[in-house]
């Protein structure tokens, strides 16, 4: 097998040629590597790996960080699981965000396998962040430069958070549970332009999920710039889906990407493994 690299629509790229149930070779990390930094989330199909080989899979990249909301997999605490019942009526990540920016050091990325997927819908959306931020016009990338801006988890994990009560009304028990563990959570600050780590390209980096103010604004201007940096970030142009097949996998980049989860598939059952990979402090 030969790997190669296939853009993706807009956003991303298609891995092929490796089985990832081997592992991948020093040069296949390499390459991989390379266009996970550049495309900022990557896309694999066809792989047959079990719980082991996507720890493994995950531990070529970093530290595995062990979720402290999602239900744990019963017999792999690594790993998360996102799981929609077919009687639940709201699913996990069903709006944009990336994950952990309430994080002081974020996460890297997270490694989704589809386990179960329903006979149609539930796809996944990305939108580029470095696309983005380079197609913001030049008066809104002045504004913006130099600005910190407040992340948090407590109003979407926590006790009182959005999250946590759809899962509560919808009784969807074990599926976000650690509501105390959000809301003792200090939020941290993040640049609202980060510099890549890895690409050294320039990122939007501020999501309409867990960003709540950016420093030094009135609270008004905050939400004002705020709301105008999503309306921008969510243009069509910046955004490709991802259609889920039996052995398919995403690994998409925290840094670079915001991601969002249809539901549209009532009354069918979608199970996904997640593993998040431990990050750094973003400049
Ligand atoms: C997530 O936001 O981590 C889940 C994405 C998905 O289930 O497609």
């Amino acid at each position: 097998m030969t790997l190669e690299i296939r853009k993706h629509g807009r956003v991303g790229a298609e891995i092929l040629g490796v089985d990832l149930a081997k592992g991948l070779t020093a040069d296949e990390f390499a390459a991989t590597q390379a266009a996970f930094a550049e495309h900022g989330v990557i896309f694999f199909r066809d792989q047959a790996i079990d719980e082991n080989q996507h720890i493994a899979f995950a531990k070529q990249w970093g530290e595995i960080n062990i979720n402290r909301f999602f239900a744990a997999h019963p017999h792999y605490p690594q790993i998360a699981l996102v799981v929609k019942e077919p009687e639940q009526q709201h699913n996990i990540g069903g709006g944009w965000h990336t994950d952990h920016s309430y994080d002081t050091e974020p996460a890297l990325g997270s490694i989704l396998v589809a386990r179960e997927l329903p006979p149609q819908g539930g796809a996944t959306a990305f939108a580029s962040m470095y696309a983005a931020y380079d197609a913001l016009p030049v008066t809104l990338k002045e504004r913006i430069e130099g600005r910190h801006a407040v992340h948090s988890a407590r109003h979407v994990f926590g006790s009182k958070g959005a999250a946590y009560q759809a899962v509560q009304d919808n009784r969807a028990d074990g599926r976000i549970g650690n509501s105390a563990a959000a809301d003792v959570l200090d939020d941290p600050v993040h640049p609202v332009v980060i510099t890549h780590p890895l690409s050294g390209k320039r990122a939007l980096y501020v999501n309409p999920s867990f960003t709540v103010s950016i420093q030094g604004l009135s609270e008004e201007a905050s939400k004002d710039l705020l709301l105008e940096l999503y309306a921008h970030a969510i243009k069509p142009e910046f955004q490709e889906d991802f259609h889920w097949h039996p052995g398919s996998i995403a690994f998409w980049d925290n840094r670079a990407t915001w991601h969002y989860a249809y539901n549209d598939y009532h009354g069918h059952r979608r199970e996904m493994h997640r593993i998040t990979i431990e990050g750094g402090p973003l400049q």
